[in-house]
């Protein structure tokens, strides 16, 4: 068990370093609650399948507002760079996405100043296009984000129980583990000592009743 437990964390903190190099690709799904008034992050990344292909890609993002079935062309980036293609959007949108690459793999952007209008359903396409020497093939990848607007995050007094409580069962599992801990130890303590006792007397009676055998052996035998 113990040299499992380094090796556990050094694997571990390998994951982390590795995460963040340049290379390594996870598709992480986007979240979905923002804050009125802040800025927040519309999260779209997909990963290329195979790495070593070279790729370009383009990114299109459509929005459609909660109610509204039309998605309409809020934001284009390819070669020419980022464009805003909607009023309700402009100067509100920042790349957030693959930087300094055309091989695009995270198309994620980032929305300044959230108000209420902008919940609704956010679509991004990416087509990516992969270079083989020979030929080239077209892929084209979407992926939709339903974001809910809400008012400023003040801490509802149900969070704030719940962060104690989670305290608390922390603590709690700890005191109720160590308890045990030493209960056993001791019930383990006390059971060796009962067997020691015990074999002690079990001996102690096998000898007896050896000698009994013995006794009554002679018995019969005259
Ligand atoms: C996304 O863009 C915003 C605005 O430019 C910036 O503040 C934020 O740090 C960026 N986030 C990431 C993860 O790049
Ligand atoms: C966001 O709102 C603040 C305060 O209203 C303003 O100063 C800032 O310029 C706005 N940013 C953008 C990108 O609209
Ligand atoms: C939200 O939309 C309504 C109706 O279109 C408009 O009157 C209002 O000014 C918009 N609010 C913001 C903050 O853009």
């Amino acid at each position: 068990m113990a040299p499992v437990a380094p090796l556990l964390l050094i694997s571990l903190l390998c994951g982390l370093f590795v995460d963040r190099g340049e290379g390594a690709c996870a598709e992480v799904d986007s979240d979905t609650e923002a804050v009125a008034g802040r800025g927040f992050k519309l999260g779209c990344i997909s990963c290329k399948k195979r790495s070593e292909v070279q790729a370009s890609a383009t990114v299109e993002w459509f929005f459609s507002p909660t109610g509204e079935s039309d998605f309409k062309p809020i934001y284009t980036y390819n070669e020419n760079g980022p464009s805003i293609e909607h009023d309700q959007f402009m100067d509100r949108i920042d790349w957030n996405g693959s930087k300094r690459s055309n091989d695009i793999q995270d198309a994620s952007i980032y929305l300044f100043n959230v108000t209420f209008n902008d919940s609704g359903t956010y679509q991004c396409f990416l087509y990516r296009t992969l270079i083989y020497t020979n030929n080239e093939y077209q892929d084209e990848i979407s992926k939709v984000v339903h974001l809910t607007v809400v008012a400023k995050a003040n801490r509802t007094t149900a969070s704030i129980v719940s962060e104690v409580m989670m305290y608390v069962s922390i603590i709690g599992l700890q005191v109720w583990l160590l308890i045990e801990m030493i209960y056993c130890y001791r019930k383990i303590a006390a059971a060796g000592e009962e067997a020691l006792r015990e074999a002690a007397n079990a001996e102690y009676l096998a000898i007896a009743s050896e000698s009994k055998d013995n006794c009554a052996g002679v018995q019969v035998g005259e």
